[in-house]
């Protein structure tokens, strides 16, 4: 079998690419290990920023997201017992977020992938790519029992963290920067209506706090915990009394989330990691195979968009005019925007998180630069500008 990009992992970043090059008339195959249920059900981010959900429009899968996607226009920052919100579209010439699970994100775009006679192959297991510095790539990958081979004119690898399109560029031809962090997040998703209607990122004594959600009915909340940590040490009551306790105003202590039955537990650890460059010869690296970010500040989901709207018109003019320009420049373009998110995604998570190491010092600086956030349009203007998302044409 033989296609012009060959596209391994079918979770955002593959599956939009493909999409966007089935718009720009470059045929793909995108090959997925798991199955499709599995990769529909999978929990994992909820913020859109206004470029991915551009592109998910232009990719014709934003019918849905148009419908039951939730507009958020600010976030609450709590710390030392107060809250503050951050206004997005004053700080950002008008920017929002919105809240549409990466699970709908998935649906949409495999539903309008199989519907439209795009090939997607659900249980096609990867083992190697091979020949990338050649023009004739090499995917090898198992598939109802049988060893496949596909030849492509470039692969991209959208396999995310733990996939095997990295190993391809030779160790010597990459520099991999990556950071652990000594906490985690317990995220669950329970029953229960939001309490407010936009996120509340709390810092407190006790350790962060995300109040987010899926939609009217759905809430979704993170709690910082130990590395390692066992959720079955976690049940409901003790969730609930932890989140009420991190959120706890001074000014109003009555005020509570509302409760409901909590339907999913897992614990998420914490790392920044960037492989440089994104691109050797014919293989391109893109979203988290290329890059992660700890998830506070939700940028995950949309630099992996990112990245496959960059490559997605770096292959139309290709397929256009035979000009490599555009890719030549896909890992370049994409770095400046990766460091400016792994900056954002790490200040914040520093700033808002409990490091069991830290001391009462470490602690006056976070909340000294959340008050300066608090009260400059300037440094709220910095937090929002990045929140919402840098336009992507823009250097970052
Ligand atoms: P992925 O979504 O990881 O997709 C890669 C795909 O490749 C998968 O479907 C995988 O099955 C497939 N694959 C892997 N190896 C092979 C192989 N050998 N052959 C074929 N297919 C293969 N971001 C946030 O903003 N907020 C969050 O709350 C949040 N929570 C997260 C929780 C978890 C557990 C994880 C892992 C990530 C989370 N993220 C979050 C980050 C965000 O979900 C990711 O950045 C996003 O999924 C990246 O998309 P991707 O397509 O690059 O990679
Ligand atoms: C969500 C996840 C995040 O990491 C974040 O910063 C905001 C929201 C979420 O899953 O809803």
């Amino acid at each position: 079998m033989h296609t012009t990009v060959g596209i391994v992992g079918g979770g955002p970043a593959g599956l939009l690419l493909a999409r966007l090059l089935h718009r720009a008339g470059v045929d793909s195959v995108v090959l997925e290990a798991r199955d499709r249920a599995y990769v529909e059900r999978r929990q994992r981010a909820g913020i859109l920023e206004q470029a991915t959900v551009d592109a998910l429009r232009a990719a014709g899968a934003g019918a849905r997201l148009d419908a039951e996607g939730i507009p958020h226009d600010g976030i609450e920052l709590r710390f030392d017992g107060q809250a503050h919100r951050i206004d997005f579209p004053s700080l950002t010439d008008g920017r929002r977020v919105w809240v549409y699970a990466q699970t709908e994100v998935v649906k949409d775009l495999i539903a309008l992938q199989l519907a439209d006679g795009g090939t997607l192959s659900f249980g096609a297991q990867v083992r190697a790519v091979e020949g990338v510095d050649t023009d004739r790539p090499v995917i090898r990958y198992l598939h109802e029992g049988r060893e496949q081979t596909l030849t492509c004119d470039y692969v991209v690898g959208c396999d995310g963290f733990h996939g095997v399109a990295r190993a391809a560029v030779p160790a010597a031809e990459r520099t991999t920067y990556e950071r652990t962090y000594p906490y985690s997040w317990l995220g669950v998703l329970a029953e229960a209506p939001p309490v407010y209607e936009e996120l509340i990122y709390a810092h407190s004594d006790r350790g962060f706090a995300l109040a987010s959600m899926r939609s009217p009915h759905v809430s979704r909340l993170y709690l910082q915990v130990e590395n390692g940590a066992d959720p079955a040490a976690w049940p409901d009551e003790r969730i609930w009394d932890e989140l009420d306790a991190r959120l706890a105003l001074r000014d109003a202590p009555g005020w509570r989330l509302r409760r409901g039955p909590i339907t999913q537990k897992s614990v998420l650890p914490m790392r920044s990691s960037v492989t440089e460059p994104m691109r050797y010869g014919r293989l391109f690296l893109a979203g988290d195979a290329a890059h992660i970010v700890p998830p506070t500040g939700a940028k995950g989901l949309n630099l992996a968009a990112a990245d496959a709207i960059v490559l997605a018109r770096a292959f139309a003019r290709w397929a256009a005019n035979g000009s490599t320009e555009l890719l030549d420049a896909y890992s370049a373009t994409c770095l400046r925007r990766v460091w400016r998110a792994e900056h954002f995604s790490y200040a914040m998570t520093t700033t808002l998180h409990n490091d069991p190491a830290q001391s009462g010092f470490d602690t006056r600086l976070q909340l000294s630069q959340l008050a300066r956030i608090a009260d400059s349009p300037h440094a709220a203007a910095e937090l929002a500008q990045n929140y919402v998302g840098l336009p992507l044409d823009s250097p970052a």
